[in-house]
């Protein structure tokens, strides 16, 4: 809609003109308050931009489920810019573009041009995506000349039938040829493989050697029981620890800790590093939601592609900024940041067999 394009693209000069009194604006009269109950403070915020997306994973989404609903459901990106400001005002400094899949949604570079202009204290916010890589090819260099700082590109597999197997309909060329254009377009890359015991364990240690080979950073994920557990097969999940012995196995070579922030920060990944041979000093980061807890440094909340803004992953609770901010405006956003982060969780809830995850698919809300 050429509307929307235009009304961001005025949109985001103001920004840019505006960037620093955005800080004094939202804190003068209507600041988000971005400390939970427990203290944590909430330093990034993850947004689904779509409902819909291209791939049918099996661990995200049931096979028949319908990926959207109503077309208004959905935050207009205008709206999405003004949740984003008033969080980039109240202190948050990264935010990750999902989905779905997010290269899906008409105008996401317009979008990523203008919340790359926000500036918070800290300085420039910095925007980053999660792309299942099916589309990102053509998009690479868009996205990055419109500010995207990093790109996170799915890949559970490097075996054309697996991958086809496992997305329901992803084709991993489409998605090689997606890495390569992001790495050509000078985007810092990871990749997200899901470890699937008696799926993908046996090629953890070549997706690893794949994504060094071309300066990305391979970061390993449990398993979650989401959709109400339904997609969820106990024996499938490879614990962060046994991923990491794997790799280290295949490689035949010891893995270090290293220090977050030396790789990533910000976020939930341990990261450890080869400490001899070939590959000494690459680094891979693992995910160990459900054997490795790190709930009590959770810095982070989720806007959903219908404006709910949702605490924790594991928990179906959530705040309505929509309705918040379509029936009352900008300003009656704090009172619902207010009550999410009240109520903010201390722990995700995810059982290792299975149980105590949310009912909402991985897909709504986008890891
Ligand atoms: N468990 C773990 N990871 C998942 N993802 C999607 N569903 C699940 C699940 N049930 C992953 C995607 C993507 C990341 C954002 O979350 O593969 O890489
Ligand atoms: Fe789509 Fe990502 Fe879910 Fe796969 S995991 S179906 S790519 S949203």
């Amino acid at each position: 809609m050429p509307a929307t394009i235009v009304q961001l693209r005025s949109r985001a000069v103001r920004s840019a003109q505006a960037e620093a009194s955005a800080v004094v604006a939202a804190g003068s009269c209507e600041a988000l308050p971005l400390v939970d109950r427990l203290q944590r403070r909430v330093r990034y915020l993850r947004v689904s931009v779509t409902d819909r997306c291209n791939y049918r994973c099996t661990y995200c989404m049931p096979a028949g489920e319908k990926d959207y609903g109503p077309r208004d459901a959905v935050l207009r990106l205008e709206e999405v810019v003004t949740v984003v400001e008033a969080f980039v005002a109240a202190g948050v400094e990264r935010v990750r573009l999902t989905g779905g899949e997010p290269t899906g949604r008409r105008g996401i570079v317009e979008l990523v041009a203008a919340l790359a202009r926000l500036r918070g204290a800290a300085g420039p916010l910095q925007v980053v995506m999660t792309t299942n890589g099916e589309t990102l090819a053509p998009l690479a260099r868009p996205l990055r000349d419109a500010g995207l700082a990093a790109i996170t590109v799915s890949l559970d597999s490097l075996q054309p039938d697996r991958f086809t197997a496992i997305t329901r309909r992803g084709r991993l060329e489409h998605v090689l040829a997606g890495i390569d254009a992001a790495l050509a377009a000078g985007l810092p890359v990871k990749t997200n493989t899901v470890a699937v015991r008696g799926f993908n364990d046996d090629e953890l240690g070549t997706i690893a050697r794949f994504a060094w080979a071309r300066g990305a950073t391979p970061r390993f994920i449990e398993l979650m029981p989401m959709s109400g557990g339904a997609l969820f097969v106990p024996g499938e999940l490879m614990p962060a620890a046994a991923v990491r012995e794997r790799v280290a196995a295949e490689i035949d070579a010891p893995l270090q800790d290293v220090p977050a922030r030396d790789v990533a920060g910000l976020g939930p990944a341990r990261y450890v590093a080869v400490s001899r041979g070939p590959w000494a000093g690459k680094a891979l980061g693992t995910i160990g939601a459900m054997t490795e807890n790190f709930c009590a440094g959770c810095n982070r909340v989720r806007l959903s592609a219908t404006g709910q803004l949702h605490g924790c992953l594991g928990h179906d609770d959530a705040g309505d900024l929509r309705r918040a901010l379509r029936e009352h405006g900008p300003a009656a956003m704090a009172e619902v940041v207010a009550r999410v982060l009240g109520t903010k969780r201390d722990g995700h809830g995810f059982h290792v067999d299975g149980t105590g995850g949310p009912r909402k698919s991985m897909i709504s809300i986008g890891g």
